[in-house]
Protein backbone atom coordinates (compact mmCIF):
# COMPACT_ATOMS: atom_id res chain seq x y z
CA UNK A 1 0.00 0.00 0.00
CA UNK A 2 1.17 3.32 -0.89
CA UNK A 3 0.02 6.36 0.98
CA UNK A 4 1.71 9.07 2.36
CA UNK A 5 -1.05 10.18 5.43
CA UNK A 6 1.16 7.69 7.48
CA UNK A 7 0.44 8.80 11.87
CA UNK A 8 3.49 6.63 12.73
CA UNK A 9 5.76 3.48 11.43
CA UNK A 10 5.87 1.36 13.90
CA UNK A 11 3.69 -2.52 13.83
CA UNK A 12 0.51 -1.76 15.33
CA UNK A 13 -2.13 -3.80 15.92
CA UNK A 14 -2.75 -8.11 17.23
CA UNK A 15 0.45 -9.73 16.20
CA UNK A 16 3.20 -8.69 14.64
CA UNK A 17 3.59 -11.30 11.97
CA UNK A 18 4.18 -9.35 8.21
CA UNK A 19 1.08 -8.66 6.31
CA UNK A 20 2.45 -11.20 3.25
CA UNK A 21 2.02 -13.56 6.16
CA UNK A 22 -1.31 -12.94 6.92
CA UNK A 23 -2.20 -12.76 3.66
CA UNK A 24 -0.94 -16.37 3.03
CA UNK A 25 -2.79 -17.90 6.77
CA UNK A 26 -5.87 -15.78 5.64
CA UNK A 27 -6.30 -17.28 1.67
CA UNK A 28 -5.59 -20.19 3.40
CA UNK A 29 -7.12 -21.25 6.37
CA UNK A 30 -9.96 -18.79 5.23
CA UNK A 31 -12.70 -19.82 3.26
CA UNK A 32 -12.58 -17.27 0.21
CA UNK A 33 -16.58 -16.41 0.45
CA UNK A 34 -15.45 -12.61 0.28
CA UNK A 35 -13.33 -10.92 -2.50
CA UNK A 36 -11.12 -9.39 -0.55
CA UNK A 37 -8.85 -6.39 -1.24
CA UNK A 38 -4.99 -7.70 -0.62
CA UNK A 39 -5.58 -4.87 2.74
CA UNK A 40 -4.83 -6.11 6.39
CA UNK A 41 -6.27 -3.45 8.88
CA UNK A 42 -4.43 -3.82 11.96
CA UNK A 43 -6.18 -1.05 14.17
CA UNK A 44 -9.48 0.89 13.75
CA UNK A 45 -10.29 4.23 15.13
CA UNK A 46 -13.27 6.47 14.95
CA UNK A 47 -13.74 6.54 11.20
CA UNK A 48 -9.55 5.50 10.14
CA UNK A 49 -8.14 1.97 9.78
CA UNK A 50 -4.55 1.21 10.27
CA UNK A 51 -2.38 -1.03 8.37
CA UNK A 52 1.06 -2.84 9.85
CA UNK A 53 3.15 0.55 8.89
CA UNK A 54 0.51 2.84 10.79
CA UNK A 55 -1.18 4.14 7.73
CA UNK A 56 -4.32 4.83 7.92
CA UNK A 57 -7.27 5.27 5.38
CA UNK A 58 -10.87 6.58 5.86
CA UNK A 59 -13.58 3.96 6.37
CA UNK A 60 -16.14 4.80 3.95
CA UNK A 61 -17.98 1.41 4.42
CA UNK A 62 -18.14 1.57 8.43
CA UNK A 63 -18.72 -2.19 7.91
CA UNK A 64 -22.14 -2.20 5.65
CA UNK A 65 -23.68 0.44 8.94
CA UNK A 66 -22.03 -1.81 11.88
CA UNK A 67 -19.83 1.04 12.60
CA UNK A 68 -21.97 3.91 12.80
CA UNK A 69 -20.73 5.26 15.92
CA UNK A 70 -16.99 4.90 14.87
CA UNK A 71 -14.67 2.12 15.41
CA UNK A 72 -13.92 1.56 19.15
CA UNK A 73 -16.22 3.85 20.13
CA UNK A 74 -14.90 5.16 23.87
CA UNK A 75 -18.28 5.12 25.35
CA UNK A 76 -19.17 1.75 24.10
CA UNK A 77 -15.94 0.22 24.98
CA UNK A 78 -15.80 0.91 28.53
CA UNK A 79 -19.02 -0.25 28.93
CA UNK A 80 -17.85 -3.84 27.71
CA UNK A 81 -14.41 -3.55 29.53
CA UNK A 82 -16.60 -2.88 32.97
CA UNK A 83 -18.71 -5.97 31.55
CA UNK A 84 -16.02 -7.79 31.18
CA UNK A 85 -13.60 -7.24 34.21
CA UNK A 86 -16.84 -6.56 37.05
CA UNK A 87 -17.79 -10.16 35.89
CA UNK A 88 -21.62 -9.59 34.55
CA UNK A 89 -20.96 -9.71 30.90
CA UNK A 90 -20.41 -13.38 30.00
CA UNK A 91 -23.79 -15.48 28.56
CA UNK A 92 -25.70 -17.32 31.05
CA UNK A 93 -28.29 -20.01 30.12
CA UNK A 94 -31.49 -18.54 29.11
CA UNK A 95 -33.69 -20.21 32.00
CA UNK A 96 -32.90 -16.93 34.09
CA UNK A 97 -33.21 -13.21 33.99
CA UNK A 98 -30.40 -10.80 33.50
CA UNK A 99 -30.18 -7.08 34.45
CA UNK A 100 -28.22 -6.14 31.28
CA UNK A 101 -31.32 -8.01 29.19
CA UNK A 102 -33.78 -6.76 30.64
CA UNK A 103 -32.42 -2.70 30.26
CA UNK A 104 -31.01 -3.39 26.74
CA UNK A 105 -34.87 -4.52 25.92
CA UNK A 106 -36.41 -1.74 27.51
CA UNK A 107 -34.55 0.97 26.35
CA UNK A 108 -34.75 -0.22 22.34
CA UNK A 109 -38.34 -1.25 23.00
CA UNK A 110 -39.07 2.64 23.92
CA UNK A 111 -36.56 4.07 21.30
CA UNK A 112 -39.13 3.23 18.64
CA UNK A 113 -42.37 4.60 17.94
CA UNK A 114 -45.62 2.19 18.80
CA UNK A 115 -45.10 0.00 16.21
CA UNK A 116 -48.79 -2.06 14.08
CA UNK A 117 -50.58 0.82 16.39
CA UNK A 118 -53.44 -0.86 15.07
CA UNK A 119 -53.26 -3.58 17.39
CA UNK A 120 -53.15 -0.89 20.40
CA UNK A 121 -51.08 0.97 22.21
CA UNK A 122 -49.07 -1.75 24.27
CA UNK A 123 -45.82 -0.72 23.65
CA UNK A 124 -42.88 -2.78 21.61
CA UNK A 125 -41.46 -5.81 22.43
CA UNK A 126 -37.91 -7.08 21.33
CA UNK A 127 -36.57 -10.43 20.56
CA UNK A 128 -32.84 -10.44 20.21
CA UNK A 129 -30.18 -12.13 18.45
CA UNK A 130 -27.16 -12.34 17.21
CA UNK A 131 -26.04 -11.75 13.32
CA UNK A 132 -28.83 -9.83 11.19
CA UNK A 133 -30.15 -12.55 9.01
CA UNK A 134 -30.89 -14.26 11.86
CA UNK A 135 -33.66 -11.25 13.24
CA UNK A 136 -34.71 -11.56 9.65
CA UNK A 137 -35.73 -14.95 9.86
CA UNK A 138 -37.18 -14.33 13.55
CA UNK A 139 -39.51 -11.75 11.28
CA UNK A 140 -40.16 -14.04 8.80
CA UNK A 141 -41.85 -16.75 11.65
CA UNK A 142 -43.43 -13.95 12.94
CA UNK A 143 -44.92 -13.40 9.67
CA UNK A 144 -45.70 -16.75 8.74
CA UNK A 145 -47.49 -17.23 12.32
CA UNK A 146 -49.42 -14.17 12.26
CA UNK A 147 -50.80 -15.57 8.88
CA UNK A 148 -51.66 -19.33 10.58
CA UNK A 149 -52.92 -17.86 13.66
CA UNK A 150 -54.74 -15.29 13.00
CA UNK A 151 -55.67 -15.24 9.69
CA UNK A 152 -56.47 -18.99 9.86
CA UNK A 153 -53.70 -20.03 6.66
CA UNK A 154 -53.02 -23.58 6.31
CA UNK A 155 -50.00 -24.09 8.32
CA UNK A 156 -47.50 -24.52 5.42
CA UNK A 157 -49.78 -22.58 2.78
CA UNK A 158 -48.04 -18.78 4.08
CA UNK A 159 -46.42 -16.62 1.57
CA UNK A 160 -44.57 -13.64 1.91
CA UNK A 161 -44.03 -10.88 -0.53
CA UNK A 162 -40.71 -9.82 -1.32
CA UNK A 163 -38.78 -7.47 -3.65
CA UNK A 164 -36.41 -7.63 -6.47
CA UNK A 165 -32.81 -6.97 -5.58
CA UNK A 166 -33.77 -7.26 -1.86
CA UNK A 167 -30.37 -7.99 0.68
CA UNK A 168 -31.68 -9.80 3.84
CA UNK A 169 -28.59 -11.84 4.26
CA UNK A 170 -27.11 -15.61 3.57
CA UNK A 171 -28.89 -18.26 5.27
CA UNK A 172 -31.24 -20.83 3.40
CA UNK A 173 -34.54 -19.51 3.64
CA UNK A 174 -33.42 -15.77 2.78
CA UNK A 175 -31.15 -16.70 -0.04
CA UNK A 176 -34.40 -18.43 -1.42
CA UNK A 177 -36.00 -16.04 -2.02
CA UNK A 178 -32.74 -13.59 -3.39
CA UNK A 179 -33.33 -12.22 -6.77
CA UNK A 180 -28.95 -12.52 -7.44
CA UNK A 181 -28.36 -16.01 -9.03
CA UNK A 182 -24.99 -15.98 -7.41
CA UNK A 183 -26.43 -15.93 -3.59
CA UNK A 184 -28.69 -19.16 -4.24
CA UNK A 185 -26.99 -21.34 -7.41
CA UNK A 186 -26.21 -24.46 -6.06
CA UNK A 187 -27.85 -24.08 -2.55
CA UNK A 188 -30.98 -25.56 -2.97
CA UNK A 189 -33.53 -27.16 -2.53
CA UNK A 190 -34.43 -23.55 -1.63
CA UNK A 191 -37.25 -22.60 1.13
CA UNK A 192 -40.95 -21.70 -0.77
CA UNK A 193 -43.43 -19.09 0.15
CA UNK A 194 -41.72 -15.87 -1.22
CA UNK A 195 -43.15 -14.10 -3.66
CA UNK A 196 -40.84 -11.27 -5.08
CA UNK A 197 -41.91 -8.14 -7.09
CA UNK A 198 -40.68 -5.27 -8.36
CA UNK A 199 -39.44 -2.43 -5.68
CA UNK A 200 -41.57 0.39 -5.83
CA UNK A 201 -44.44 -1.39 -7.53
CA UNK A 202 -47.27 -1.06 -6.17
CA UNK A 203 -49.63 -2.06 -8.46
CA UNK A 204 -47.34 -5.41 -8.64
CA UNK A 205 -47.50 -5.93 -4.75
CA UNK A 206 -51.73 -5.56 -5.07
CA UNK A 207 -51.20 -8.53 -7.86
CA UNK A 208 -49.62 -11.03 -5.91
CA UNK A 209 -51.88 -10.72 -2.57
CA UNK A 210 -54.02 -14.04 -2.22
CA UNK A 211 -55.74 -15.52 0.18
CA UNK A 212 -52.54 -17.15 1.90
CA UNK A 213 -50.45 -13.85 1.65
CA UNK A 214 -49.72 -12.80 5.33
CA UNK A 215 -46.66 -10.17 4.96
CA UNK A 216 -44.43 -8.04 2.95
CA UNK A 217 -40.87 -7.58 4.02
CA UNK A 218 -39.18 -4.70 2.64
CA UNK A 219 -36.08 -2.52 3.14
CA UNK A 220 -37.63 0.79 3.60
CA UNK A 221 -34.51 2.16 1.39
CA UNK A 222 -32.27 -0.83 -0.62
CA UNK A 223 -28.62 -0.98 0.73
CA UNK A 224 -26.84 -4.53 -1.15
CA UNK A 225 -29.46 -4.23 -3.78
CA UNK A 226 -27.49 -0.79 -5.53
CA UNK A 227 -28.71 2.28 -3.15
CA UNK A 228 -32.43 2.28 -4.04
CA UNK A 229 -34.59 4.83 -2.64
CA UNK A 230 -38.46 3.53 -2.87
CA UNK A 231 -40.53 5.84 -5.03
CA UNK A 232 -42.12 9.02 -3.05
CA UNK A 233 -45.64 7.21 -1.77
CA UNK A 234 -44.24 3.41 -1.96
CA UNK A 235 -44.12 3.03 1.41
CA UNK A 236 -47.44 4.50 2.44
CA UNK A 237 -49.46 2.47 -0.19
CA UNK A 238 -47.60 -0.76 1.40
CA UNK A 239 -48.94 0.34 4.42
CA UNK A 240 -52.34 1.00 2.86
CA UNK A 241 -52.03 -2.29 1.23
CA UNK A 242 -51.05 -4.16 4.46
CA UNK A 243 -54.28 -2.68 6.39
CA UNK A 244 -56.45 -3.37 3.55
CA UNK A 245 -55.47 -7.12 3.97
CA UNK A 246 -54.83 -7.62 6.99
CA UNK A 247 -50.94 -8.23 6.43
CA UNK A 248 -48.04 -8.13 8.39
CA UNK A 249 -45.89 -5.32 6.83
CA UNK A 250 -41.97 -5.89 8.52
CA UNK A 251 -39.13 -3.52 7.35
CA UNK A 252 -35.74 -4.31 7.60
CA UNK A 253 -33.26 -1.49 8.62
CA UNK A 254 -30.29 -3.31 9.51
CA UNK A 255 -28.34 -1.49 6.88
CA UNK A 256 -30.10 1.99 6.90
CA UNK A 257 -31.87 2.29 10.27
CA UNK A 258 -29.93 3.88 13.35
CA UNK A 259 -29.08 7.44 12.22
CA UNK A 260 -27.28 5.95 8.95
CA UNK A 261 -29.86 8.24 6.48
CA UNK A 262 -30.48 11.10 8.89
CA UNK A 263 -33.21 9.80 11.06
CA UNK A 264 -33.04 7.29 13.33
CA UNK A 265 -35.44 5.01 11.46
CA UNK A 266 -35.32 5.26 7.66
CA UNK A 267 -39.30 4.83 7.69
CA UNK A 268 -39.30 7.92 9.48
CA UNK A 269 -38.50 9.79 6.28
CA UNK A 270 -42.27 8.96 4.96
CA UNK A 271 -43.92 8.75 8.46
CA UNK A 272 -45.12 5.88 7.50
CA UNK A 273 -45.08 2.96 11.02
CA UNK A 274 -44.29 -0.94 10.04
CA UNK A 275 -45.92 -3.81 12.32
CA UNK A 276 -42.63 -5.22 12.25
CA UNK A 277 -38.46 -3.86 12.68
CA UNK A 278 -35.77 -5.40 12.36
CA UNK A 279 -32.34 -4.36 12.84
CA UNK A 280 -28.70 -5.40 13.55
CA UNK A 281 -24.96 -3.56 12.94
CA UNK A 282 -25.00 -0.52 14.88
CA UNK A 283 -27.08 -2.18 16.94
CA UNK A 284 -23.96 -2.97 19.37
CA UNK A 285 -21.80 0.18 17.72
CA UNK A 286 -19.50 -2.60 15.90
CA UNK A 287 -18.09 -4.59 19.02
CA UNK A 288 -20.22 -7.78 19.15
CA UNK A 289 -23.43 -9.07 16.84
CA UNK A 290 -25.88 -8.16 18.25
CA UNK A 291 -29.91 -7.91 16.27
CA UNK A 292 -33.18 -7.86 17.13
CA UNK A 293 -36.66 -7.98 15.77
CA UNK A 294 -39.23 -5.46 17.18
CA UNK A 295 -43.17 -5.73 17.54
CA UNK A 296 -46.44 -4.23 19.01
CA UNK A 297 -45.67 -6.45 22.26
CA UNK A 298 -49.78 -8.02 21.68
CA UNK A 299 -48.57 -9.45 18.23
CA UNK A 300 -45.30 -10.81 19.90
CA UNK A 301 -47.15 -12.45 22.49
CA UNK A 302 -49.69 -13.87 19.88
CA UNK A 303 -46.45 -15.32 17.84
CA UNK A 304 -43.70 -16.49 20.46
CA UNK A 305 -43.91 -18.65 23.58
CA UNK A 306 -41.34 -20.76 25.39
CA UNK A 307 -39.82 -23.25 23.56
CA UNK A 308 -41.21 -21.37 19.76
CA UNK A 309 -37.86 -19.71 19.74
CA UNK A 310 -34.32 -18.72 21.15
CA UNK A 311 -30.81 -18.32 20.70
CA UNK A 312 -28.05 -19.28 23.20
CA UNK A 313 -26.22 -15.75 22.75
CA UNK A 314 -29.46 -13.57 22.03
CA UNK A 315 -29.56 -11.05 24.47
CA UNK A 316 -26.45 -12.09 26.59
CA UNK A 317 -25.16 -9.87 28.93
CA UNK A 318 -22.27 -8.31 26.79
CA UNK A 319 -24.12 -7.96 23.44
CA UNK A 320 -26.63 -6.62 25.81
CA UNK A 321 -24.37 -3.77 27.58
CA UNK A 322 -22.93 -2.70 24.32
CA UNK A 323 -26.49 -2.83 22.98
CA UNK A 324 -27.38 -0.14 25.51
CA UNK A 325 -23.93 1.36 25.25
CA UNK A 326 -24.32 1.75 21.61
CA UNK A 327 -27.57 3.29 21.96
CA UNK A 328 -26.71 5.86 24.04
CA UNK A 329 -23.94 7.39 21.63
CA UNK A 330 -26.39 7.09 18.65
CA UNK A 331 -28.86 9.61 20.86
CA UNK A 332 -26.49 11.44 22.94
CA UNK A 333 -24.49 12.01 20.37
CA UNK A 334 -27.69 13.22 17.89
CA UNK A 335 -26.00 10.99 15.10
CA UNK A 336 -29.13 10.68 12.99
CA UNK A 337 -28.95 14.58 12.86
CA UNK A 338 -25.50 14.62 12.52
CA UNK A 339 -25.80 11.86 9.59
CA UNK A 340 -28.56 14.55 7.97
CA UNK A 341 -26.28 17.93 8.27
CA UNK A 342 -23.29 16.23 7.11
CA UNK A 343 -25.07 13.83 4.46
CA UNK A 344 -26.21 17.33 2.93
CA UNK A 345 -22.53 18.80 3.26
CA UNK A 346 -21.03 15.64 1.41
CA UNK A 347 -23.51 15.25 -0.84
CA UNK A 348 -23.50 18.90 -2.65
CA UNK A 349 -19.59 18.19 -2.93
CA UNK A 350 -20.50 14.57 -4.81
CA UNK A 351 -22.85 16.46 -6.64
CA UNK A 352 -20.62 18.97 -8.30
CA UNK A 353 -17.92 16.29 -9.01
CA UNK A 354 -20.76 14.13 -10.51
CA UNK A 355 -21.46 17.26 -12.68
CA UNK A 356 -18.15 17.54 -13.80
CA UNK A 357 -17.26 13.81 -14.24
CA UNK A 358 -17.60 11.39 -17.27
CA UNK A 359 -17.38 8.54 -15.18
CA UNK A 360 -20.84 9.38 -12.81
CA UNK A 361 -24.17 8.34 -14.07
CA UNK A 362 -26.18 8.95 -11.25
CA UNK A 363 -26.12 10.09 -7.67
CA UNK A 364 -28.56 8.78 -4.87
CA UNK A 365 -28.99 8.60 -0.98
CA UNK A 366 -30.06 9.74 2.00
CA UNK A 367 -28.24 11.32 4.96
CA UNK A 368 -24.69 9.63 4.96
CA UNK A 369 -25.57 6.95 2.42
CA UNK A 370 -24.47 8.20 -0.80
CA UNK A 371 -24.30 6.15 -3.70
CA UNK A 372 -22.65 6.92 -6.93
CA UNK A 373 -23.95 4.88 -9.69
CA UNK A 374 -20.99 4.64 -12.52
CA UNK A 375 -20.62 4.69 -16.07
CA UNK A 376 -20.20 0.82 -17.26
CA UNK A 377 -21.30 -0.38 -14.28
CA UNK A 378 -18.25 -1.42 -12.34
CA UNK A 379 -17.81 0.28 -9.62
CA UNK A 380 -15.20 -1.37 -8.17
CA UNK A 381 -12.37 0.09 -10.44
CA UNK A 382 -12.82 2.92 -9.17
CA UNK A 383 -13.17 1.64 -5.35
CA UNK A 384 -9.88 -0.19 -5.40
CA UNK A 385 -8.21 3.30 -6.55
CA UNK A 386 -9.36 5.01 -3.38
CA UNK A 387 -8.29 2.38 -2.05
CA UNK A 388 -4.86 3.35 -2.92
CA UNK A 389 -5.45 7.17 -1.98
CA UNK A 390 -6.43 5.83 1.19
CA UNK A 391 -10.22 5.68 1.54
CA UNK A 392 -11.93 2.32 2.04
CA UNK A 393 -15.34 2.18 -0.06
CA UNK A 394 -17.03 -0.95 -1.65
CA UNK A 395 -19.92 -1.34 -4.37
CA UNK A 396 -23.52 -1.89 -3.82
CA UNK A 397 -25.01 -4.26 -6.67
CA UNK A 398 -21.72 -3.99 -8.65
CA UNK A 399 -22.91 -0.66 -10.53
CA UNK A 400 -22.65 2.24 -7.32
CA UNK A 401 -20.03 2.97 -5.33
CA UNK A 402 -21.01 3.17 -1.58
CA UNK A 403 -19.76 6.06 0.65
CA UNK A 404 -21.27 5.15 3.91
CA UNK A 405 -18.91 6.48 6.62
CA UNK A 406 -19.27 6.31 10.39
CA UNK A 407 -21.74 9.00 11.47
CA UNK A 408 -18.99 10.89 13.62
CA UNK A 409 -16.90 11.75 10.55
CA UNK A 410 -15.61 14.91 10.55
CA UNK A 411 -15.70 18.11 8.13
CA UNK A 412 -12.26 17.59 7.60
CA UNK A 413 -12.48 14.07 6.88
CA UNK A 414 -15.18 15.24 4.49
CA UNK A 415 -12.59 17.39 2.91
CA UNK A 416 -10.10 14.53 2.70
CA UNK A 417 -12.84 11.78 1.08
CA UNK A 418 -13.82 15.04 -1.53
CA UNK A 419 -10.55 15.48 -2.38
CA UNK A 420 -9.37 11.45 -2.93
CA UNK A 421 -13.12 11.09 -5.04
CA UNK A 422 -11.97 14.38 -7.50
CA UNK A 423 -9.05 12.70 -7.98
CA UNK A 424 -10.32 9.32 -9.27
CA UNK A 425 -13.77 10.43 -10.92
CA UNK A 426 -12.32 13.59 -12.24
CA UNK A 427 -9.48 12.46 -14.55
C1 LIG B 1 -30.79 -4.99 4.87
C2 LIG B 1 -29.95 -6.10 5.42
N1 LIG B 1 -30.57 -7.14 6.01
C3 LIG B 1 -29.88 -8.17 6.53
C4 LIG B 1 -28.50 -8.21 6.48
C5 LIG B 1 -27.76 -9.38 7.06
O1 LIG B 1 -27.08 -9.03 8.21
P1 LIG B 1 -25.90 -9.97 8.75
O2 LIG B 1 -24.81 -9.93 7.72
O3 LIG B 1 -25.48 -9.35 10.05
O4 LIG B 1 -26.48 -11.33 8.91
C6 LIG B 1 -27.82 -7.14 5.87
C7 LIG B 1 -26.35 -7.15 5.78
O5 LIG B 1 -25.73 -6.42 5.06
C8 LIG B 1 -28.56 -6.07 5.34
O6 LIG B 1 -27.96 -5.04 4.74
Amino acid sequence: MSNTDTVNKTAIGFSTQSDEEILELSNSFGATHYGRYDFIVRKSESCWLYDHDGNKYLDCLAAYSAANQGHHHPGIVQAVVDGLQKHYGSVVSNMVHTDAYALFAEKLAALIPQLAPRFGQNGNKVLVKNGGVESVETALKFIRYYGYKSKGIEDGKQEIIVFHNNFHGRMIAVVSFSTTPKYKEGFGPLTPGFVSVEYGNLDAVKNAINENTCGILVEPMQGEGGMYQPPEGFLKGLRQLADDNDLMLIFDEIQVGLGRTGKMFCFEHENVIPDGLVLGKALSGGLLPVSAFVANTKLMDLVFRPGSDGSTFGGYPLGAIAGIAALDVIVKEGLSARSAEYGKILRAKIDEIAEKSSHVKEVRGRGLFIGLEVVGGDAMKYCRKLLELGVLANDSHGHTIRISPPLVITKDEIDYLVERLEKVLLD
